[in-house]
């Protein structure tokens, strides 16, 4: 969601650099782009709608501001896409989030010229009357900064000087060897520099032929220290693949493999679980379905309760966190909001917070008492498998651990992990089966006890990659309405393990044929029920794992058959940074 690439340096190549940046940073969804560079003392703005082109014009400037829009406020048009600029196209902007209280602000500003209809727009021109009275970009953007309502980043350039400010979302500085880019993702500036800042809440960046970061509210300077962040390029590219998602599905063995031998960190959030007065797992979209999973896990392998919450439900159910409780909040991009926002909430309460995140440095990483990193390589795609099988595993890891019995963890994990490359040796034993219910309106997938957020994410990811309708159940919820959804041919997918809950499924998968649906079968035993079926080994507690996998490579083959791109799915982002 939105990017934003700004470069200031000695060298004439920063719209290059920009360009290249936000090409970095596009898998976290946009749908229109603009860059603005200032060429002969003037700016000169270049916009589209939809996706970025192959390349760039060469332009030289040593001054460039791009951004990659989500639209919020205002339809994708050409108009509404940032950079924005002053009535003079003297000073101009990119802003990432929501200005909440934007239309109080804009009625101040009869006397300029507004293009377009973003919430962004009247930033500039609020900039614009500040600087027209004082000459300083740094003190007229703080100024006008700290009215906002919301949470924004925005950055400004008169030419000379960029500045600028974030609170809510996010903005990462790097050291150039001729100067300095901004980014909200580390993505677009490591294949620059390793130098990186994570700027924080109400802090201001100015930049010319020096750095300064200064608290906004303090007005005090802040010591410049950069890390050094370590990255392997390698796993940001395509390699050989064709698509991001098929990358990463193949790629989940080895994610497998990382977490089992990097188990330090779980160790003592498994302490923390097992003296906490109360666990929360909250998350959003397929980290939701992860910790829905560990409410299964800690239930039946460590006789433990842990509590499960949508994060954007959280904030609304967290009146009774105590400084006893811990929180742990779970996120591939470690900056989605709607987790933030209740992790904040939490923090506020002295909660203790566990980050179980695949992003070094993020918000969330940052925000964090306990940081578990998912090492599970950079997600590109937008539909997200390797970091929820990451998610599923750590999970898995922390239930055996709190249970006393690590290595059985170890065992099931490993067990899991050869399944899934079963599963992708016999990938093409779905190809009959994607032939079949390709053109199919509506899917539904069933699942009982664990299997159940299984079923959640199979149906998630059938929608992302495929825009075909489904829905994931509880079997047992079946009969109290979607049953009546149920007609001749409706495509169902059943998930049977060898498990508690085999029999009753069997029964369920029974009732929907009976109303002529078309049962697909998931598990380690054919069975007569099944008009398909595709046979996935026993891996006890980690069964969930190569399950998943099916509806993942399911998913990736239907979204090829029906045409479209797997890795970017209409309306969403990678990052949901807005609420
Ligand atoms: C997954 O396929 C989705 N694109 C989405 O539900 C995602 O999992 C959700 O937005 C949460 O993202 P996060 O893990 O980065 O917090
Ligand atoms: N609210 C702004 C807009 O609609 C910024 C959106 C974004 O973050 O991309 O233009």
């Amino acid at each position: 969601m939105c990017g934003i690439f700004a470069v200031i340096g000695t060298s004439n190549n920063a719209p290059q650099l920009t360009f290249k940046g936000l090409s970095d940073i596009e898998y976290r969804g946009y749908d229109s782009w603009g860059i603005c560079f200032s060429s002969d003392d003037l700016f000169k703005t270049i916009k589209n709608i939809g996706f970025l082109p192959k390349t760039f014009p060469e332009q030289l400037s040593q001054v460039s501001l791009g951004h990659t829009r989500w639209a919020t406020h205002g339809g994708v048009t050409i108009a509404n896409a940032h950079p924005h600029s002053d009535c003079n196209n003297e000073l101009i902007l990119v802003h990432n989030g929501i200005i909440e209280n934007y239309l109080e602000l804009k009625a101040g500003l009869r006397k300029h010229l507004l293009k377009s209809e973003t919430d962004s727009e009247i930033a500039i021109h609020l900039i614009e009357d500040e600087y027209s009275k004082s000459k300083d970009l740094s003190s007229s953007v703080s100024k006008v900064f700290s009215k906002f309502d919301g949470l924004n980043a925005i950055v400004v350039t008169n030419g000379t000087k960029i500045v600028a400010c974030k609170k809510g979302s996010p903005l990462v500085l790097g050291k150039l060897t001729d100067g300095y880019c901004l980014a909200s993702d580390p993505n677009a500036l490591l294949p620059l520099t390793d130098k990186l800042i994570f700027i924080e809440d109400n802090q201001m960046v100015v930049l010319n032929d020096k750095l300064t970061i200064s608290d906004l509210k303090t007005k005090k300077e802040i010591q410049v220290k950069f890390t050094k962040v370590i990255w392997d390029y390698a796993s940001s590219t395509l390699q050989n693949y064709e698509y991001f998602m098929e990358k990463e599905i193949n790629e989940q063995p080895k994610v497998i493999e990382t977490i089992l031998n990097n188990s330090a960190v779980a160790e003592k959030i498994a302490k923390e679980i097992k003296s906490a007065f109360g666990t929360y797992f909250i998350g959003c979209g397929t980290a939701a379905y992860a910790c829905l999973a560990g409410t299964y896990l800690f239930s039946k392998f460590a006789k433990k309760h842990v509590n499960f919450s949508i994060g954007s439900e959280f904030n609304y159910i967290e009146d009774y966190l105590t400084p006893k409780s811990l929180v742990v909040a779970v996120s591939q991009s470690g900056e989605t909001i709607d987790t933030i926002e209740p992790v904040n909430a939490a923090k506020a309460k002295k909660c203790k917070i566990v980050a179980m995140t695949n992003t070094l440095g993020s918000t969330l990483y940052r925000t964090a008492d306990y940081k578990l990193l998912l090492n599970a390589g950079v997600e590109k795609a937008v539909a997200s498998t390797k970091a929820f099988i990451a998610m599923l595993s750590e999970m898995i890891l922390l239930t055996f651990m709190v249970a006393g019995k690590k290595q059985a963890g170890v065992e099931v994990l490993k067990k899991s992990a050869l399944e899934i490359k079963n599963i992708l040796k016999n990938a093409n034993l779905l190809d009959e089966l994607v032939n079949k219910i390709a053109k199919q309106e509506h899917i539904f997938c069933l699942g009982r006890g664990l299997s159940y957020p299984v079923a959640l994410e199979s149906a998630l990811k059938i929608k992302e990659t495929t825009y075909i309708h489904a829905e994931g159940y509880a079997a047992g919820e079946l009969k109290h309405g979607p049953l009546a959804l149920i007609t001749k041919g409706t495509p169902v997918i059943v998930y049977v393990p060898n498990d508690e809950t085999r029999d009753s499924i069997l029964a369920n998968a029974k009732e929907v044929q009976a109303r002529g649906a078309y049962v697909i079968g998931v598990g380690p035993d054919n069975n007569p029920v099944f008009d398909f079926f595709f046979k996935v080994k026993d891996c006890g507690a980690s069964s969930v794992i190569p399950h998943t996998v099916f509806a993942q490579v399911l998913a990736y083959k239907l979204a090829l058959k029906k045409g479209l791109n797997p890795d970017k799915p209409r309306n969403l982002a990678k990052s949901v940074v807005v609420r």
